[in-house]
């Protein structure tokens, strides 16, 4: 199934009709097109009163050519002044909270996040923190959480430029302490962006890397958001819908960059996996990678790919009806057919061996104490919506069994 990019932005726009009518959780403003971001400009302006911008930013930022026709679209709208953060890998509390010193002092009116999904989440973060006292740590998910957004984040605008992490749908911030090897989530509903602008051109520019893995975050999300114990009609039916074109449009985006159908599905499957999650659950390929990804500075989407094969197998029972439904999307079929579980997963193991993808964590010669602490961190709350109710002693196990290298 390869489509044209305008039947991929017809079935985005029905998606988001049909979120809003059954009232989910999602941005005040969704533009997803191609060529959007020329527009970047003429939107904070009409969205937002006039003031300062902070723009947050990895690769983005640092592209000199990018950062002056962005100051021509703010200057052409009367911005008085622009300030840029740049981000380097996924967001710490130190990061953020060097950001929030900035922000604090130059007093930006609005916050653009423009990059994958640690860009996006830094700007969240920081939005939050410009209109609220205090520092990044006491907000944070988890046992040490001592306060609550008082106050609304300042305006953010979220324009990734990687097909992945969907943060630009999303209600959460997730930041590492490094320090604890943990992963926490700053999350309220105020943390919506005020704009997602998708603009499916800006993801031709990422590397091949960066495709593939934030290809297969979002692919994660869509499955997980459907056969969590939360999922919802609602969700379930967008995320399908968004799935029936990963098989085609990964690997087509990895091998021909700038191809703009392919670019636009997975742009379209990205932003669909986060109004998933941010509505419903997702399950335990997100717990364990949480808790991995604080240990082992790997991609997020890297180790959520790699588990998802493995955890499907774990929940074929216990998810049998939901798993059906998503491996005959995968395989672009209409309906779930017998012997479809097996057809997809079996589809599955071979796409994975001709993107590279490994077929276990053997690689990362984690230690028995590393498994132990990973599988006591990974019973957050993605790990809640899982199918089956899995303990950390069975999640080590299962983690054991995913690193013994193969004979
Ligand atoms: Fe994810």
């Amino acid at each position: 199934m390869i489509v044209d990019e305008s039947v991929v932005v017809r079935e985005m726009e029905e998606i988001l009709d049909r979120a809003r009518g059954a009232g989910l959780r999602l941005p005040a403003s969704v533009v997803f097109a191609n060529g959007a971001f020329s527009c970047l400009g003429r939107y904070v302006a009409s969205a937002t009163a006039s003031g300062p911008i902070l723009v947050v930013g990895g690769r983005f930022v640092r592209d000199r050519q990018r950062r002056l026709s962005l100051e021509e679209q703010f200057c052409r709208h009367d911005v008085p002044s622009i300030h840029y953060v740049e981000v380097r890998g996924e967001p710490t509390c130190e990061s953020v909270q060097a950001g929030v010193t900035l922000a604090r002092r130059v007093r930006p009116h609005t916050v653009v996040g423009i990059g994958g999904g640690s860009s996006l989440d830094t700007a969240k973060a920081i939005a939050a923190l410009l209109t609220n006292s205090g520092t990044i740590d006491e907000y944070l998910e988890g046992g040490e959480r001592t306060r609550q957004l008082e106050c609304a984040p300042a305006p953010q605008f979220a324009i990734p430029t990687t097909g992945g992490t969907g943060s630009e749908m999303t209600r959460n911030a997730v930041i590492g302490i490094p320090a604890r090897k943990l992963k926490r989530s700053l999350r309220d509903d105020r943390l919506m962006p005020t704009m997602a602008l998708v603009d499916p051109d800006l993801t031709m520019s990422a590397p091949a890397n960066v495709t593939l893995a934030s290809g297969l975050d979002a692919l994660t999300q869509l499955i997980e958001v459907c056969i969590s114990k939360f999922a919802r009609p609602e969700t379930t039916e967008a995320c399908l819908k968004a799935l029936r074109h990963v098989r085609w449009a990964l690997p087509r985006a990895i091998m021909e960059p700038t191809n703009r159908p392919a670019r636009s599905a997975m742009s379209m499957a990205a932003s669909v996996s986060g109004l998933g999650l941010a509505n419903a659950g997702l399950g335990m390929a997100h717990g364990i990678a949480s808790a991995l990804g604080a240990v082992r500075p790997l991609p997020h989407g890297w180790i959520c790919g790699v588990l998802l094969p493995h955890v499907l197998r774990v929940n074929r029972d216990a998810a049998e009806q939901p798993l059906a439904r998503v491996l005959a999307a995968f395989l672009g079929e209409d309906e779930p057919k017998p012997g479809v579980v097996d057809r997809g997963l079996e589809e599955l193991d071979r796409w994975y061996a001709a993107l590279d993808v490994p077929a276990d964590l053997s690689s990362l010669g984690l230690t028995d104490a590393e498994i132990e602490e990973i599988a006591v961190g990974s019973m957050g709350n993605s790990m809640r919506g899982n199918p089956v109710v899995m303990t950390p002693r069975e999640v080590a196990r299962f983690l054991q069994r995913l690193c013994r290298k193969a004979p």
